[in-house]
């Protein structure tokens, strides 16, 4: 018995945690559960019932199934490489040896693979993942990994996740992560970080301002926790990341081959994207606007922004990307194929590109 009570001195009666009070007075009510504070009517008592504690539960799997290849595949090598070096067994909690980064250029298929590996884990793998990109409303900062990667953390834990603040979220980050790892190991489990697309953290600036997701990355993963990273081999690793990390040591790099299947996609794409750009009009405005906001825009937002209405905008991108039906597809492909239009070039080009399409 653990809820505390108020009451007149003729009746008291304590409230287990979560436990629902009776009212038995003219005009009563009666709440209990996880409310935290009950008040009943005429000739009750108040209570104040221990609210149980709601233990964190994470959604981001939907998250990573948006970003998964459509169908996924090949790559059969590849993710026997990532299991292996997930469960080799040994503690090896110093450095470079937990650490795996592939990289490859853009369309080479890593978002897909690193999906897909998140999605179908090996059965002895706690996996807790987060993917960098524009491609999801403000999934590219230090501020979202934090968010995201905590909820997931509690979530393995099977406790209620703490409130934090700006200022507490990145400690109490780093203290989840390390006593999930402990949780997974007591289990015989291994825990798995996989980070994807460090080359889109937008915190990454040049100098002492830089606040990058990298930089989080623990240098010495505890408890046997492993760390898979991708992203493009340029930018550089951030400036803030300790000279001692293991994201510089070029040791732990696995160099991925471009998949065919992303390569069929980008041509698609490459054509769609083509195709915008002729049919002018909304269809080029559309592509502007998308890419001077980096992605993460609805319909709604693209409608506001154009002056036309939301419908017109489905129709549109519908049309002329040829896009199948679909709130997701309709509103993902133009975003994916200004990221892969930024792809070819490089920084400069990219964004005179960018200035190219809203002129
Ligand atoms: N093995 C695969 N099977 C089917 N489709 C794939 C495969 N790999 C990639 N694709 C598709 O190819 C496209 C490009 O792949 P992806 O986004 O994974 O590339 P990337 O290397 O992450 O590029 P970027 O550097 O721009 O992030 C996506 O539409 C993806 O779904
Ligand atoms: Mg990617």
């Amino acid at each position: 018995m653990v809820g505390r009570w108020w009451s007149r001195p003729s009746r008291q009666e304590a409230l287990p945690v979560g436990g629902s009070p009776q009212a038995t007075g003219v005009r009563s009510v009666a709440a209990g559960g996880d409310i935290g504070v009950v008040v009943t009517g005429d000739g009750n008592n108040v209570y104040q019932v221990a609210a149980p504690p709601r233990v964190a539960s994470s959604d981001y799997r939907y998250q990573v199934e948006s970003l998964a290849a459509t169908e996924f595949h090949g790559r059969h090598d590849e993710l026997a490489a990532m299991a292996a070096f997930s469960v080799a067994p040994g503690d090896v909690d110093t450095g470079v040896h937990a650490y795996w980064r592939w990289l490859a250029p853009a369309w080479a298929g890593k978002t897909a693979l690193m999906a897909a590996f998140v999605l179908a884990p090996p059965p002895e793998v706690d996996v807790v993942s987060f993917f960098i990109t524009s491609r999801l409303n403000r999934q590219n900062d230090r501020t979202a990994f934090c968010e995201v990667v905590h909820r997931q953390f509690y979530a393995l834990l099977g406790e209620e996740e703490p409130a934090v603040t700006e200022h507490t979220r990145e400690e109490s980050l780093l203290a989840a992560m390390a006593r999930t790892a402990a949780l997974c190991k007591r289990r015989g489990r291994r825990l798995v970080l996989v980070v994807d697309g460090l080359d889109e953290d937008r915190g990454v600036l040049a100098g002492p301002d830089s606040h990058s997701i990298a930089a989080l990355l623990p240098r010495s993963p505890s408890h046997g926790m492993r760390v898979i990273v991708a992203g493009r081999p340029h930018p550089p690793v951030p400036d803030d990341v300790p000279a001692s990390h293991s994201l510089r040591e070029s040791l732990i790099d696995r160099w991925l081959t471009p998949s065919s299947f992303a390569a069929a996609v980008r041509r698609e794409a490459e054509d769609s994207l083509l195709r915008m750009l002729n049919a002018g009009g909304l269809a080029r405005a559309l592509l502007g606007l998308v890419t001077a906001a980096g992605g993460g825009l609805t319909a709604a937002d693209l409608a506001t922004l154009a002056g036309t209405r939301s419908r017109l905008v489905e129709l549109e991108l519908s049309t002329v990307t040829g896009a199948p039906s679909g709130f997701g597809h309709l509103i993902g492909l133009p975003a994916r194929l200004v990221a892969g239009l930024r792809a070819y070039t490089c920084w400069p080009t990219r964004r005179s590109s960018g200035a190219l399409l809203i002129s």
